[in-house]
């Protein structure tokens, strides 16, 4: 039986996901601290607000979380489920970010891997374990006839355990993340492919950030679990939020760091920014390799650029992410050695999350480099133009989800070309100013066209229009 008693049934709109609003660190003197995430959904459930009895479920995810569990410590509005700490670590290292993510980015490197064997399983099944304590949370929280909306590719089977349990419900799905073409997700065992796609498919409306990824789903379900059914498909274009990145990227801090920025690049010199986590889909090894190339063909830019690349640690239980992370830095220091000058670094690279310092690159680059393998969205090439003092070429992906909303004035790439991409750099770099600052004042009103809080009430009143069944 559980513990939290059934008469708790009050939540009228309900978000899950595996990384939540809120985390907790535990201070030196045993006391704990609470410290708000970002983010595009973090803001946009802000537009909710605990007071109209939205509940947010998440994971805890820090030894902080669990402890603030432990002792019974929260915020209004949020509740942490601690599910073992090594059913989490199978399901969210195990399964999520090694399975799902390379499947639906197409990071695998197919001789070695995948290869699905009894570990495998055995991770599978913490994964199940995992979606079947939030699909429990939710069904004890819910309020009858409530919304529930249920985020990306930790909780796949979440939709389907909590429709046969609360049939009640409205229940959405929504990835942030690309969705695999049918030949590449048929890498999966077929069981596990039907898994996942019924336990989707258990939600009454299920929404992706672009046609491109929607339409790979139907096509999935067409091909591996007889189409999608009653589920109602949406797309909603995720955008950057303005009066908060305008807000926040001129406050003192910000100031402080875009002065110590210039004067680390120099007089005089241009700059190429990239802000990522350092994150296998987020290409960051050939856009370094793009950057070299340029210094190479064209020496007229040696020493009149600087390459500001922030990589953050991200995912770092996973050894191939220390791995690439290990890479990025290695060729930083390459280039550094054989084209830097005493005067003159042509790689900063910023290993440390510093949101300040990146709002600060953010403000002064003249060229943002967005070059992803595959990506949901990037909320990057969204973020720059808003925040730009001068205008900054966009140099992006065709295959970040933000490609078909930004391409008419981006420079636009394929990923896995280096020539192309050291080309794209040096266009951005040359681009007339009264051109750039024109596109990037274009690029801005794309970019913003969906703001996070309007994203969000856009999917619960979809949700909401459905009839129960
Ligand atoms: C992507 C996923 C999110 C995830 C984020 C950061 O954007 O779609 O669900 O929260 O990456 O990754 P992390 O593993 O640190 O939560």
């Amino acid at each position: 039986a559980s513990t939290h008693d059934t008469a708790a049934r009050t939540a009228e709109v309900l978000v899950a996901s595996n990384r939540g609003p809120v985390s907790y660190e535990v201070g030196e003197d045993g006391s704990l601290h609470a410290k708000r995430g970002g983010g595009g959904l973090v803001s946009g459930l802000s537009a909710i607000g605990p007071d109209a009895g939205a509940l947010w479920v998440c994971s805890a995810l820090s030894d902080g979380d669990r402890e603030a569990v432990r002792r019974g410590v929260g915020e209004d509005g949020v509740r942490m489920l601690a599910v073992p700490a090594d059913v989490h670590a199978d399901a969210y290292n195990g399964i999520a970010n090694s399975v799902l993510w390379f499947v639906h980015h197409l990071l695998y490197q197919t001789p070695l891997e995948p290869a699905f064997d009894a570990e495998f399983r055995r991770r599978w099944a913490s994964y199940e374990t995992y979606n079947r304590a939030f699909a429990q949370a939710l069904a004890e929280e819910a309020a009858d006839g409530a919304a529930v909306l249920v985020q990306d590719y930790h909780l796949c089977l979440v939709p389907g355990m909590l429709r046969e349990l609360r049939p009640d419900l409205r229940i959405g799905h929504f990835s942030h993340t690309p969705w695999a073409p049918v030949d590449y997700f048929a890498l999966l065992p077929a069981d596990i492919r039907e898994q996942l796609l019924h336990g989707m498919l258990g939600a009454d409306r299920l929404g992706f950030l672009t046609r491109r990824w929607a339409d790979a789903f139907a096509a999935c379900c067409t091909e591996f679990a007889g189409g999608p059914g009653k589920t109602r498909i949406g797309v909603h274009g995720l955008g950057a939020d303005a009066d908060f990145l305008r807000e926040r990227a001129h406050r003192p801090d910000v100031d402080e760091r875009l002065a110590e920025l210039r004067t680390e690049i120099g007089e005089g010199r241009k700059a190429i920014v990239r802000v990522d986590r350092t994150e296998l889909s987020k290409n960051i090894v050939r856009g370094l390799l793009a950057y070299r190339q340029l210094l190479e063909d064209r020496p007229q830019w040696r020493e009149r650029v600087v390459h500001v690349a922030f990589a953050y640690p991200s995912r770092q239980d996973l050894a191939v992410y220390r791995d690439y992370m290990a890479e990025v830095q290695r060729l930083s220091e390459e280039i550094n050695e054989q084209y830097g000058t005493p005067g003159w670094t042509p790689v900063l690279l910023n290993l440390k999350d510093d949101f300040a310092r990146s709002l600060a690159a953010y403000r002064l680059a003249d060229v943002a480099l967005v070059n992803p393998i595959r990506d949901g969205m990037n909320l990057v090439a969204k973020e720059v133009p808003v925040v730009s003092e001068e205008g900054c070429a966009l140099v992006l992906s065709r295959e970040a989800g933000a490609y078909w909303e930004l391409r008419d004035d981006a420079i636009t790439v394929n990923p896995y070309d280096i020539l192309e991409t050291a080309r794209a750099l040096h266009e951005g770099l040359s681009m007339e100013p009264q051109e750039r600052a024109e596109r990037t004042k274009r690029l801005a009103a794309a970019a913003t066209a969906l703001p996070p809080a309007k994203w969000f009430l856009d999917q619960l009143t979809a949700l909401r229009e459905i009839q129960p069944a």
